[in-house]
This record gives C-alpha cells, sequence and structure tokens, in this order.
C-alpha cells in the first residue's frame, strides 16, 4: 500500500484526455493523437523528480532498426505481460501509477476514448533513449486493438528537437511525418496498431534524456482467457 492510495489523489486529468477522442477515432490516416496536460500537476511533478535514473539496471536494446533502453517492472529482464503489485524499487509515484494502469478506471477511460471494448493493460515499461537513440520508421498490426501509448517526463525539450515518438505517412523521416512532438513535458502520444500505422524515433543527436513509459493495452477475452493478439495469431 502506498500513501497516494486514496481516492483524494488526483492521477490523469481524463476530462481533457477524452476531449480528444473524436480526433483519435477520426483521423484520417490512421488513429494517434498527441496530448499535452495528461497528468494532474503535482502527481506529474512527483513522477518527474522520482523517474529511475539511466544506469547499468536497464537493459540496453541495440539492434539494427533501433537502440534504445528500457526497464521493466519487478525487474523482470524481457518484454512480458505486466502484472499489478508494488515494487520498491520504483518511487511511490511510480508504483501509484502503476497500480493505476491496472485499475478498472484506466481502463475504462482508454476504452471510451479508443472506441474499443474490454481494453487491459498488458505491458508496462520504462523507456528511455540517449544521444544516439533512434528507431526506424516502422507499423505493426500485433492485432486490431493494440493500443500503444507513451507519457514523457521530459522538461526543456527545444522545438525541432528529435527524439519523441513521430507519426508518420510512410518510411520516409524527411517527407513523411504527420506529428513530431516538442513539448514532453507532460504529455503523450498514443497509436492503434494496423499496417500502415507508421511511426519512429528520430536519430538523437543531442546530450538529451527522452524519459518516457510506454503502456500497452489489447482487448483480453476473459472466457477464452486470451489476448487479441494471441486471437488474432491463431
Ligand atoms: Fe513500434
Amino acid at each position: 500500500m502506498n500513501y497516494y492510495n486514496n481516492t483524494m489523489t488526483k492521477i490523469f486529468d481524463w476530462k481533457n484526455i477524452l476531449s480528444h477522442s473524436k480526433e483519435f477515432q477520426t483521423n484520417q490516416y490512421f488513429n494517434f493523437s498527441y496530448m499535452e496536460n495528461i497528468f494532474e500537476k503535482d502527481f506529474y511533478q512527483e513522477l518527474y523528480s522520482s523517474y529511475p535514473k539511466l544506469d547499468d539496471s536497464w537493459i540496453r536494446i541495440e539492434e539494427p532498426d533501433k537502440s534504445t533502453y528500457r526497464k521493466f517492472w519487478f525487474n523482470v529482464k524481457t518484454h512480458e505481460v505486466d502484472r499489478p503489485g508494488n515494487d520498491s524499487n520504483f518511487s511511490n509515484a511510480f508504483n501509484t501509477l502503476h497500480e493505476y494502469c491496472h485499475s478498472n478506471e484506466f481502463m475504462e477511460n482508454f476504452s471510451k476514448f479508443s472506441g474499443i471494448s474490454n481494453l487491459k493493460t498488458k505491458h508496462f515499461t520504462f523507456v528511455n533513449l540517449k544521444k544516439g537513440g533512434f528507431q526506424y520508421p516502422h507499423a505493426h498490426n500485433a492485432s486490431p486493438s493494440t493500443l500503444t501509448m507513451f507519457f514523457y517526463f521530459v522538461k526543456n525539450w527545444e522545438e525541432g528537437d528529435p527524439g519523441c515518438t513521430y507519426f508518420s505517412k510512410g518510411e520516409d523521416e524527411d517527407n513523411d511525418i504527420l506529428v513530431e512532438p516538442y513539448n514532453l513535458d507532460n504529455a503523450m502520444t498514443i497509436f492503434l496498431d494496423a499496417d500502415n500505422a507508421w511511426h519512429g524515433v528520430r536519430y538523437i543527436e543531442k546530450d538529451i534524456e527522452r524519459q518516457s513509459i510506454c503502456v500497452i493495452m489489447e482487448r483480453y477475452d476473459e472466457e477464452q482467457k486470451l489476448w487479441d493478439a494471441e486471437i488474432h495469431s491463431k
């Protein structure tokens, strides 16, 4: 039990988030949004000031198409399905956020936001990229209900700086980018998997860190006990 765990704590600004629902659901390219003012201010400051330091405990991912760092809940080493429960390696604020991401309120609000029923939180990952970090443009379609969101905890990101997850029309970073955010201070990006849901991260040249959390939600079939991606891979 942590000290935020009471009904007085405001975590997300749901009114603001839900006001972007129509824009997300009717986007002409694919379902994506960039939004600011996500967390309630006080709670955001707690998250920002206790974001885990980039140290040896992080998993470095160096692959031909990406360079990034990841850190998982309960110190697991792979991208497995996330489980509820406190982890004392992280601050009270992040424990509160993690617990809340597994709450009905969180799941119902993102179902409302996206128009997809029975969404459940599947992954919760700390993602950091520093100088030299990137991810080539790509699209995946694990299932029609796989919803990926990034929450950013970065101040003083400058206009035009590469490093935030962008959305694009295709693979050409010079011509296809539709949205690349430059305010990463209490902001988020969110998209729904699709064959044309192109996204990536431009190469980071400055000595900066892109502190973020990635939460992936997906429809879960309680009767079959299967995630949508499992049903679609059959
Ligand atoms: Fe991706």
